[in-house]
């Protein structure tokens, strides 16, 4: 705790570190505290700053959109000022708060590299830019439009935690500093080490449209292909049958599912599965009766027409008496049925933010965001073996403030393989394969069109938080066989992949071939994956060049029993199968001998 002062204002600001000395990362958190005797306002709030004497850097971000999330963007550093920000009161799909800089000359395993990444959900400010001795600046804090935050005599305030981390080996080692710092010191709870159920969601297979019996027959498949959890998507409480109504009133549509949720519930663990439930805490639809009944609950600027956003409205998260009143009629859902597993959408941002109550529209967006953490440290307590699964219209709300709360988090919307592995791509720059929600779903995908296999689908969705998301009862016998061998491969590579270093060894935006594979911390083992993105008549050998292996060992291929030396491995590589058309996959698995 560093604590600097200011006489003249009266107030102390404390700069507050971490220091994690075996992941290579120190945290920095702001505390001001307003010491005198007058009200003042925040007007920007900043969490971390760095400034570097020397280097000719670029700076790379992760832009994006909905169903295409997080792709890099690299852009040299310059006088003039760079910033990347998210005004939409979450992290959003837009921008992610992960900003690096690289040496101009970085590759994945060499050159030096920085990171900030902000443990926070909400808007945000990055900056990057260079003074006039090309001296680079690098900073990342609280959104700073519409942020005016009142600090009475004797108040205090919190700027969240950014983790910072550096490598002089780099980006592979930078992103798996990050990762391991999120996957073991940001993530807590039961959920942490433990390995996560496959499930099989509703969401592709029914949308809303489904009935008891549909159900009950997904849950005889999650049941007969040997997952472990039938996941329930939207569609189960109050009128809600399509997106113009319903959110906001969470009592169980008995009607529709032929009994009470505990009856399903019941149902599905007297299968031996696990059951997960959906659920879109901060929003309303006008056409509910909660909104009916509390329409100033809902963000809108008084005599305008409201911005709708999937037709839908966001609830005022800043008032403690609207996430009361949302806890006490969801938690009385789940009080009733013993639910394992909670997904926690979130399909909008916010754009009206004239709070209502407080009539202080700099602190809403703040205050927002309390109440979202609120709401999700209070499901944890009463229900401390609960799983939740973090969302946002897919990938829109997917950072790490919320995988303290949300050990997984549904990546994108977007299912299709080919673009889920630029997409994760993107994301691996910060966040850890076991944070990463992705399932098989049906081909031709339902975002793309596009033809894909089973097995180039499931190794895809093989990046920790894995499932389904389909119809099972729709396919032919044989898929269904393959899924479950699909299945028995993840289950029998799963704390590989979720534990293990993440190597990105191609880039499947520019590159022929999409690759990737996990290695053990030691370096006993590795797996392997490659997808073809592209052919082409006589095609060149692609060469894919392992990383993480121990130098000078022998590795064997645990399928062909073929031996190869670790330096064969790492400086030439393992040739793409030729005799592979577009998007078939290889995986391979090694084990040092
Ligand atoms: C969002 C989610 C989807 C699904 C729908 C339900 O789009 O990202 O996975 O849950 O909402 O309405």
């Amino acid at each position: 705790d560093i604590t600097l002062v200011d006489a003249a204002l009266q107030v102390k600001v404390h700069l507050l570190y971490g220091v994690m000395p075996k992941l290579d990362v120190i945290t920095r958190a702001v505390r001001i505290e307003n010491t005198g005797a007058q009200e003042l306002r925040l007007e920007k709030v900043l969490s971390a700053n760095l400034d570097f004497v020397s280097g000719d850097f670029n700076l790379l971000t992760f832009s994006g959109r909905h169903a295409m999330e997080r792709n890099l963007v690299c852009t040299p550093v310059s006088q003039t000022e760079q910033v990347i920000t998210s005004r939409r009161g979450f992290s959003s799909h837009q921008e992610n708060p992960l900003l690096l800089l690289a040496e101009k000359s970085v590759t994945e395993s060499s050159g030096t590299c920085y990171a900030m990444e902000f443990v926070y959900s909400g808007g945000f400010t990055g900056l990057t830019a260079l003074d006039p001795f090309n001296q680079t600046r690098m900073q990342l804090g609280l959104m700073e439009e519409r942020f005016s935050y009142p600090l009475a005599p004797g108040a205090e305030f919190y700027a969240p935690e950014v983790i910072m981390s550096c490598s002089t080996e780099g980006l592979d080692r930078l992103s798996n500093q990050l990762q391991r710092c999120i996957r073991t010191r940001v993530v807590r709870g039961p959920w942490r080490d433990q390995s996560r159920p496959v499930l099989l969601n509703s969401w592709e297979a029914f949308y809303m449209d489904f009935t008891a019996d549909d159900l009950t027959g997904l849950a005889e498949q999650t049941k007969e292909l040997g997952l472990d959890m039938l996941v329930l998507d939207d569609g189960w409480f109050g009128t809600r049958c399509d997106d113009n109504r319903a959110l906001g009133d969470w009592f169980v549509n008995e009607e529709k599912l032929g009994g009470t949720l505990s009856d399903l519930v019941d149902t599905v663990h007297g299968m031996g599965l696990k059951f997960g439930l959906w659920i879109e805490p901060e929003m309303v639809n006008e056409d509910s009766d909660l909104y009916r009944e509390h329409p100033d609950w809902a963000l809108t600027i008084p005599g305008r027409k409201p911005i709708r956003s999937r037709n839908q409205l966001v609830l005022d998260f800043s008032r403690k008496e609207v996430v009361d009143e949302i806890f006490s009629r969801i938690s009385a859902v789940l009080d009733k049925a013993s639910v394992d597993y909670i997904k926690w959408d979130c399909n909008r941002s916010i754009a009206d933010f004239c709070s209502g109550a407080a009539q202080d529209s700099g602190r809403v967006f703040y205050d927002f965001i309390l109440g979202v953490y609120d709401f999700l440290e209070r499901l944890l307590t009463r229900y401390p073996n609960l799983l939740i699964e973090g969302c946002s219209g897919g990938g829109g709300r997917f950072d790490a403030g919320m995988m303290y709360y949300t050990p997984q988090i549904w990546c994108s919307d977007n299912t299709d393989p080919i673009d889920r592995l630029r997409i994760q791509y993107g994301t691996s720059f910060g966040y850890p394969a076991s944070s990463v929600g992705a399932h098989v779903s049906k081909s031709p995908n339902e975002q793309t069109g596009r033809v894909t296999p089973l097995a180039t689908r499931g190794i895809t969705a093989m990046q920790g938080g894995f499932g389904y998301e389909l119809n099972p009862a729709v396919l032919s016998e044989e898929e269904r066989e393959e899924i479950r061998e699909i299945t028995k491969t993840y289950r029998r590579y799963e704390r590989l992949i979720s534990t293990g270093d993440y190597h990105r060894l191609s880039n499947p935006f520019t590159d022929a071939v999409g690759a990737w594979a996990y290695t053990s911390e030691d370096g006993s083992e590795s797996l392997l994956n490659m997808v073809v993105l592209e052919i082409h008549g006589n095609r060149p050998v692609s060469y894919i060049r392992l990383r993480g292996l121990t130098a000078g060992a022998l590795y064997q291929d645990t399928e062909t029993g073929r031996i190869y030396p670790a330096d064969m491995l790492t400086e030439v590589g393992i040739p793409v199968p030729q005799a592979m058309g577009e998007y078939k996959s290889y995986q391979m698995h090694l084990k040092r001998v």
